[in-house]
């Protein structure tokens, strides 16, 4: 029996491979997985600001901990004590830094758009216009709360021209939506080996121009989440400042290994962009709707309004879905009853399908109508691995 597949935002379905490459323990101090760290710190810039952004123009410093961890780092370590944060609002993550900036008293201010509108850059170039003292924009790129896709090279471009500097959180779009130093400005991107890249929980990252890095010496709010400290402690021993996460940093270069061999961001995003297009068509299928326009749905997760039927309860769906063999997601939304269904991780459109049809399994145990799917998958051992 296979693991449940899981449709979620990360942690994720991962590989054999990825799994295999943590079967082996590394000693913190071992210059073979110093070498590794460095390898793949390397890897990760060259995702988003290979070739023409210079060697050195950005860094990655990787951090332990869950992607707030390194979110709030970035934030902590980059914005200076005297600067001021404009932070770019449409659901919970965006709220989240707003609520972090605060909590480090350092000045922040917010646009929100709710949570069905993807930011509009024209009230983000108005909100820089009239208040001088913003130094930073934060934007969150793919919303994970609903799944909005936001027009980043609209925003990037905003802030440039405004002379502010941006700092973008990628978690659930690094390595599969468009991000290229070469196309847009940006002062750093924040992510987690858990999500795109399809490795597994335990650490974040920034990749931050070495520039910016260079000046932040001091800014930091914390100990731990000082990412100038971490950057410069790692530059002179290529080790991590306190206890690396060694099996994660494994599994992620053995994800990245298979993220090239697949072919890159272009691959992934056309693999996210089948199966979500694979679950958008089969909901309907099922008379269940999405909750945003296409238009602005990312290939990331989709938010799904859950039936309007008096036997619905998300934890008994919960349940009975993950009993079939899939596991799905709450919903995220202060003003709709939803649910979840992430197409990330190492699955494609035969796992898409299942959870379509043990979606419609679960709901008819429930007593809620749907129609049926087109093609079926009874029995999740039919699902390739
Ligand atoms: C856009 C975004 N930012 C931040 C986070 C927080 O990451 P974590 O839950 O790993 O702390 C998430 C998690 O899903 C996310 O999607």
């Amino acid at each position: 029996m296979r693991d449940p597949i899981l449709l979620t935002p990360g942690p994720l379905t991962t590989s054999l491979a990825t799994k295999t490459a943590m079967l082996h323990d590394w000693g913190s101090w071992d210059s073979s997985f110093n070498a590794l760290t460095a390898k793949v710190r390397q890897r990760l810039v060259a995702i988003i600001a290979g070739d023409n952004a210079g060697d050195s123009a950005y860094t990655c410093v990787p951090l332990q901990g869950s992607g707030t961890f390194a979110v709030e780092a970035a934030i902590g370590t980059l914005l200076p004590p005297d600067g001021k944060l404009l932070c770019l609002v449409n659901g919970a993550y965006g709220k989240r830094i707003a609520q972090m900036t605060a909590m480090m008293k350092r000045q922040v201010t917010s646009i929100d758009f709710g949570e069905s509108a993807p930011v509009d850059p024209a009230q983000v170039a108005a909100a820089l216009a009239s208040d001088p003292l913003i130094t930073h924009v934060a934007i969150v790129y793919c919303e994970t709360s609903t799944g909005i896709l936001n027009p980043l090279a609209d925003i990037a471009d905003v802030v440039a021209a405004a002379g502010k500097k941006l700092i973008i959180d990628a978690m659930s779009a690094f390595g599969a939506l468009p991000l290229f130093a070469r196309e847009m400005q940006f002062d750093a991107v924040i992510a987690s080996a858990n999500k795109c890249l399809e490795g597994v929980p335990g650490l974040g990252f920034v990749v931050v121009k070495t520039a910016a890095l260079e000046q932040a010496q001091g800014y930091a709010h914390s100990l731990s989440l000082d990412l100038y400290q971490q950057w410069r402690y790692m530059e002179q021993t290529g080790q991590w400042r306190y206890t690396p996460p060694t099996h994660v940093v494994a599994a992620l270069d053995a994800a990245l290994d298979q993220y090239e061999a697949e072919g890159g961001q272009a691959a992934r995003l056309a693999r996210y962009s089948a199966n979500c297009a694979c679950l958008i068509a089969g909901l309907k299928r099922l008379g269940l709707e999405s909750f945003l326009p296409e238009d602005i749905q990312a290939p990331i997760i989709v938010t799904v309004k859950a039936p309007a039927h008096p036997n619905w309860d998300f934890k008994v769906f919960y349940e009975l879905t993950k009993a079939r063999g899939v596991v799905l997601y709450p919903g995220k939304l202060t003003t709709a009853e939803t649910f979840r269904v992430g197409c990330i991780g190492a699955i494609s459109q035969p796992e898409m399908q299942l959870a379509l049809d043990v979606i419609c399994g679960a709901l008819g145990e429930m007593g809620i109508p749907c129609l049926s799917t087109a093609a079926t998958f009874t029995n999740v051992e039919e699902v390739s691995q």
